[in-house]
């Protein structure tokens, strides 16, 4: 399972921290359907701004061990994220589950029947001519999940799935956000080994049975050289 942390090296800000994106946004004035509903624009101007940051982001080398880990037939290691940056991808991760959506797919806003499938948009710019459902002609928003929305059923099923694992890694995450933060208690009650890494304690770390400060970059290259060393 992982967080902002984990593209923080990459150069895209998290959320919370010093320098993260709640301390100079508001979420209740851009990342709710009320928002959207109040001032569009607004909202597709912040979201045009993060992808224009990402945009200038590579994957890092957390990304990219989690990548090749993801790749081995053998090791059946499945990243769940909670990141809408779709660096894990461009890093080539594998069949990855995205709980929180992608900054680089939109969807209807009024939720017309054929315009609920996201749809790939790169566009990095806003201008006068928002987004458009190309099915009913509605408004579309970032295919993102916004406080107060439910997450995707079937990525929920999928992520409860992969938390049936030996070894969970929570990696990068405050561990606050539900209900993301739980599947590390759903992982260890099915008897998994809770591994945390992260820069600081989080509410993860009084359970985990592992909990490593350190910054994702450095130690998921040191844990990889250690596996592949036996
Ligand atoms: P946060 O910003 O809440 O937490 C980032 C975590 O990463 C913190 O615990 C940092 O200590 C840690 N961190 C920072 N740099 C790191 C590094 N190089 N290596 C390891 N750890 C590092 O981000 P999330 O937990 O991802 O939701 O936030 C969860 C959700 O809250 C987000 O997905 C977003 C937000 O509101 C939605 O947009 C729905």
């Amino acid at each position: 399972m992982t967080g902002a942390g984990v593209s923080a090296a990459s150069g895209v800000p998290t959320f919370r921290g010093p320098e993260g994106l709640w301390r100079s946004f508001r979420p209740e004035d851009l990342a709710t359907p009320s928002a959207f509903e109040r001032d569009p624009a607004l909202v597709w101007e912040w979201y045009a701004w993060r992808r224009a940051k990402v945009a200038s982001c590579q994957p890092n080398a957390a990304h990219e061990v989690l990548a090749r880990w993801s790749q081995h037939e053998s090791t059946q290691v499945r990243v769940v994220t909670q990141n809408v940056d779709d660096l894990h991808l461009r890093a080539g991760t594998r069949d990855l589950i995205r709980l929180h959506g992608s900054l680089w797919e939109i969807k209807c806003f009024n939720g017309c029947a054929a315009g609920v499938r996201a749809w790939r948009d790169e566009v990095l710019t806003v201008t006068e001519r928002l987004p458009r459902c190309p099915h009913c002609g509605g408004l579309a928003r970032p295919a993102v999940v916004w406080f107060g929305e439910s997450l995707d059923a079937a990525d929920v099923a999928r992520a409860s799935q992969a938390a049936s694992c030996d070894v969970f890694l929570t990696v990068g995450t405050s561990a606050i956000v539900y209900p993301a933060a739980g599947f590390a208690r759903i992982a260890q009650a099915r008897g998994a080994f809770i591994a945390e890494i992260n820069l600081e304690q989080t509410p993860a770390s009084a359970f985990a049975d592992a909990a490593v400060l350190g910054a994702a970059e450095d130690v998921l290259p040191t844990l990889d050289q250690l596996l592949a060393a036996g």
